[in-house]
């Protein structure tokens, strides 16, 4: 290439020069790191071209036959009008799409040496196999590279790193192994970089703190372990933090409160233990906060209240103590709040009243004890109400009945008392109402009656006199009624129509 490049360099100097002051961004790259600037000169448009040709051609010819029909327009020398090309204002290959294209074959058949003028290679949604070839790594001008959905194997390339120009970077959903290569703290204007779904392990380096551009780094359902770096909190443009389903162990970076964009966290499905650092109180843009499925300790730390933006907080399923702060209150925007399957004491904080968006509210399987704040009435949005498996005392507030939205009401295991309001008659929504082991007592109110939408009544295990529910005029629709272990009178009847057990 050289030699050639050499004998016609004084014809071709003058042109090149011309071009170069018109078209910058277009030059011929250089052969190799140690060719002369003079050398990348004689390198002609139509050598650019024929190399950028013979490689396409010969990566076709490797495919399987189905590939190559799909193929069919790559075919003769102008591969500007190929399927899924696109060419520069020289007409050297600047794009290459071909996402979605049912190719099957080795991607590092495919010799990327020979279309140095790449900005954009999708190749995502085929079934391509082997390696990641480390001339990648020569796209000197490559901005978007989405190899996602193949079945490409072996580790990411550190060449990788020398794509200064990178904006998105998408491996995701291949078999890809190994680590991130420490170069890609390199890539200075990644906004993207996508991971996710591979077999990845060892741990994330430290110098991915050093990609200040990135808004999205999604690396979940992987195999990456050792401790997230505290690094992180430098990555000061980071919106999409999604680390999900990995075998991530020790505390979380108090580092991550200096985020100020994030949007979302996920660090579910983890190793992490240690306590939740207070410093996410600092998140006000925090939309979605999922650390469920770890074994996180201590308190939930009243600063969360800080967290202005919160739509889902979901901590269930770790090791959290002490109570609910009432700070919770302050999060006007909360859709869900799941703390289930903790160790959470004291009383539900009547501030959960102020939640006025909540839908669903999930603290089963807790130690909390108290009453039901009778505020539980202003959640007007609630249609899931779960506080079984708790210490919970006194009477069902009758502002439940302003629940009108109310599907799920699962009360059970706790140790209510007192008769049910007849205000429940109001819950038109009402499914399966759980209410059994408690101290429930007094007659069932008739307005449950009114609850016509009722498949489910399970009452065991409580105080109850008077009729057994069989009376009323609502178990017709009901698939499944427990009364038994109350003081009902009355025979137990079994309903011909629905109504498999009813006890
Ligand atoms: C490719 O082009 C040549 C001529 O340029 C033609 O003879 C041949 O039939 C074409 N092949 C296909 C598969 O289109
Ligand atoms: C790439 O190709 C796919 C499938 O043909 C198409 O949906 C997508 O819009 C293309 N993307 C770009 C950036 O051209
Ligand atoms: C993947 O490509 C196939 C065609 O090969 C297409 O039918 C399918 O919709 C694509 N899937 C996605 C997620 O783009
Ligand atoms: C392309 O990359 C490979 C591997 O990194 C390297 O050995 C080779 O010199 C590069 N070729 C060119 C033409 O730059
Ligand atoms: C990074 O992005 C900036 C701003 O978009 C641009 O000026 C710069 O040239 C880019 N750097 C590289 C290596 O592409
Ligand atoms: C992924 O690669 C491993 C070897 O590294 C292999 O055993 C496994 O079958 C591959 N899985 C898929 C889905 O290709
Ligand atoms: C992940 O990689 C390991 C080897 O590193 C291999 O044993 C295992 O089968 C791979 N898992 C999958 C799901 O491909
Ligand atoms: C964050 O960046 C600053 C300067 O850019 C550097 O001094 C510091 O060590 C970095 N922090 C971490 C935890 O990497
Ligand atoms: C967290 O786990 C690490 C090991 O995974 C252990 O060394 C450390 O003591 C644990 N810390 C807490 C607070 O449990
Ligand atoms: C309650 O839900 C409705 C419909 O989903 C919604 O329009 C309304 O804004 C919600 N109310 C509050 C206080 O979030
Ligand atoms: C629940 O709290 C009680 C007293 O407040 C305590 O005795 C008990 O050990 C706690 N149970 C659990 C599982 O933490
Ligand atoms: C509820 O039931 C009671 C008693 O059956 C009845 O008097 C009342 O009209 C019902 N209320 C509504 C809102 O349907």
């Amino acid at each position: 290439m050289a030699s050639s490049a050499q004998k016609q360099l004084p014809m071709l100097f003058l042109v090149y020069v011309l071009l170069l002051l018109i078209f910058m961004q277009e030059v011929p790259h250089p052969a190799s790191p140690n060719s002369s600037p003079l050398m990348a000169v004689a390198l002609s448009k139509s050598e650019t071209r024929d190399e950028e040709v013979k490689a396409l051609l010969k990566w076709k010819s490797k495919l399987d036959e189905e590939s190559r029909s799909i193929l069919s327009s790559w075919n003769g020398s102008d591969p500007c009008s190929w399927q899924g090309l696109g060419c520069g204002p020289l007409g050297s290959v600047i794009g290459l799409n071909l996402s979605s294209s049912a190719l099957r074959g080795m991607l590092h058949d495919l010799d990327l040496s020979s279309l140095p003028n790449l900005v954009m290679l999708k190749l995502a949604n085929n079934s391509l196999l082997g390696d990641i070839p480390s001339s990648i790594g020569n796209l000197s001008k490559l901005a978007y590279l989405d190899l996602s959905q193949n079945l490409l194997s072996g580790d990411i390339p550190t060449q990788l790193g020398s794509l200064r120009s990178l904006k998105v970077l998408d491996l995701s959903s291949n078999n890809i192994t190994g680590s991130v290569p420490s170069s890609i703290g390199s890539l200075s204007n990644l906004t993207g970089l996508y991971l996710q779904n591979n077999n990845i392990s060892k741990f994330i380096p430290r110098e991915v703190g050093m990609l200040k551009s990135l808004n999205d780094l999604f690396l979940y359902s992987n195999h990456i372990g050792g401790r997230i770096p505290s690094s992180i909190g430098n990555m000061s443009s980071l919106m999409r933090l999604w680390l999900f389903n990995n075998d991530f162990i020790g505390s979380i970076p108090i580092e991550i409160g200096m985020l100020v964009s994030l949007s979302e966290l996920d660090l579910s499905a983890n190793y992490l233990n240690g306590s939740i650092p207070p410093t996410l109180g600092n998140l006000s843009n925090l939309a979605f906060l999922y650390f469920y499925e770890n074994q996180l300790s201590g308190p939930i730390p009243k600063e969360v209240g800080g967290m202005k933006s919160l739509v889902h907080l979901q901590l269930l399923d770790n090791d959290l103590t002490c109570s609910i702060p009432s700070s919770i209150g302050n999060l006007s925007n909360l859709n869900i709040l799941y703390l289930f399957q903790n160790k959470l004491s004291g009383p539900i904080p009547p501030e959960i009243g102020n939640l006025r968006s909540l839908s669903e509210l999930s603290i089963y399987a807790n130690n909390l004890t108290g009453s039901i704040p009778e505020t539980i009435g202003k959640l007007g949005n609630l249609t899931l109400l779960f506080l079984f498996g708790n210490s919970i005392y006194g009477p069902i507030p009758p502002t439940i009945g302003n629940l009108s939205k109310l599907n799920e009401l699962h009360l059970y295991q706790n140790k209510l008392s007192r008769s049910i309001p007849k205000e429940i008659g109001r819950l038109r929504l009402l499914v399966k109402p759980a209410l059994y082991r408690n101290s429930l007592e007094g007659s069932l109110p008739i307005e449950f009656n009114n609850l016509t939408s009722l498949t489910s009544l399970q009452l065991s295990d409580n105080q109850f006199v008077g009729q057994s529910p069989r009376i009323y005029a609502v178990v017709k629709f009901l698939r499944t009624s427990l009364a038994q272990n109350n003081h009902f009178t009355g025979p137990i009847a079994r309903s011909p129509e629905k109504l498999y057990e009813l006890v």
